[in-house]
């Protein structure tokens, strides 16, 4: 385990875990002290001066969070999108993407639902078709299958770094290779990959990502952005627009600006756009490869604990793992396990079969229990979970 890491004084930075043992980092982490008290703060300036007023007095710090941004992701500020969760982010990048009948998207079984309803939409409407590559033995992207499709027709990748329903990471610098070989846009979903491992966007050959606050990076709800590679920006025309997005420069005429700000709109919430630039710079301090090895570390930990719980198995996939792990019970539904952890100060989520529909069928999965651990967790923590997951029977 690693000893870089002063888990006690992380421990102690996070209020929450006075209270629980939080194992849903993948749903909503819990934030450190400093974020929250930075969004009280801005929330109090707010009810002094009023929005505007307050706002003017912390716009610098505010231009600093795209700054951050870009430290996490290895881009340029002007690349980033503030966005207000994951969603909006990938979907303001997918139909900003032009299609037409016989165009291909190609994506992959573990894609999140409501990008796939996005594809759906746009398939629909459009005429493009949807391909879905197989996954190798290990779960994970067949990268020879995915060569193979890559032609003139397809005109996107889609990809989910790490799957909502599982700990596997997909090979994405592999595919972003690929991608970048035969030309195509690559957009990647790192919304569970974000804050738990570290990002490089050269390095993920990936053109466009999305990512939100509030899962492994413990900022705010409601926070997110998108980053679209500088070359993307000018083939890419926003589905939506407003007068940050563009200018009304005369009465019949409007000019979008060429910055990833033409995704964004004029309104947001300051006082948490704030509180996510201290959970930001927050990660950065601990460093992202030290959370990446500890996250690693304690998820393979409960991995292997849970493998000798009676009636357990773990259902997760891939060669590399991270923080996410799952796993179904043979005597009690996901909501049973859930609430029986619930009962016991534990916190988990459960996973139905439509937030990944294709891999689930596949498997022939109808629910999951996803047990998400951070770096403040502890081995204690782990060990504990698995002695109460025995006691459920
Ligand atoms: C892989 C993946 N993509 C996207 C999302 C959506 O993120 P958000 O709720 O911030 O829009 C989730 C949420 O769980 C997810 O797991």
């Amino acid at each position: 385990m690693l000893e870089d890491l002063d888990v006690e004084q992380l421990r102690a930075d996070t209020a929450g875990c006075e209270q629980s043992i939080f194992f849903n980092n993948a749903g909503a982490s819990l934030q450190p002290r400093a974020v929250v008290a930075r969004v009280i703060e801005h929330l109090r300036l707010e009810e002094q001066k009023g929005g505007y007023e307050a706002a003017d007095l912390v716009a610098g710090e505010i231009e600093g969070l795209y700054g951050s941004v870009a430290r996490l992701l290895h881009c340029a500020p002007e690349e980033i999108a503030l966005q207000e969760n994951a969603t909006r982010a990938w979907e303001m990048a997918f139909y900003s993407l032009p299609f037409a009948p016989g165009d291909r998207i190609v994506t992959f079984a573990n894609e999140y639902a409501s990008n796939y309803i996005a594809l759906l939409q746009v398939a629909r409407r459009t005429g493009a078709e949807i391909c879905v590559v197989d996954s190798d033995v290990a779960g994970e992207v067949d990268l020879a299958a995915l060569q193979k499709v890559l032609d003139d027709r397809v005109k996107l990748i889609a990809l989910t770094h790490v799957p909502t329903n599982g700990g596997l990471v997909q090979p994405a610098a592999h595919v972003g290779a690929l991608a970048r070989q035969a030309g195509i846009p690559f957009l990647l979903d790192a919304c569970q990959s974000t804050g738990q491992m570290h990002l490089d966007v050269d390095a993920l050959g990936c053109d466009m990502l999305c990512a939100t606050g509030r899962k492994y990076l413990r900022g705010p709800r409601g926070t997110g952005f998108l980053y679209v590679r500088r070359a993307m920006l000018a083939r890419m025309e926003p589905p939506l627009l407003d007068l940050r997005a563009a200018t009304w420069v005369a009465q019949g005429k409007f000019e979008v600006r060429d910055d990833a700000k033409k995704f964004e709109t004029w309104e947001s919430a300051a006082a948490t756009r704030l509180g996510f630039g201290v959970a930001i710079e927050y990660a950065l301090t601990i460093g992202l490869d030290n959370i990446e090895r500890r996250v690693q570390a304690l998820a393979a930990q409960l991995r292997e604990q849970l493998g000798e719980v009676k009636g357990v198995t773990v259902q997760d996939l891939g060669r590399v793992r991270c923080g996410l792990v799952t796993f179904t019970h043979e005597r009690h539904s996901a909501g049973e396990v859930m609430q029986g952890l619930k009962a016991n100060g534990i916190a988990v989520r459960t996973i139905e079969r439509s937030s990944t529909r294709i891999d689930m069928e596949r498997r022939h999965l109808e629910e999951l229990v996803r047990a998400s651990v951070h770096y403040y967790n502890t081995e204690a923590e782990v060990a504990r979970f698995c002695s109460v997951l025995q006691a459920i029977q």
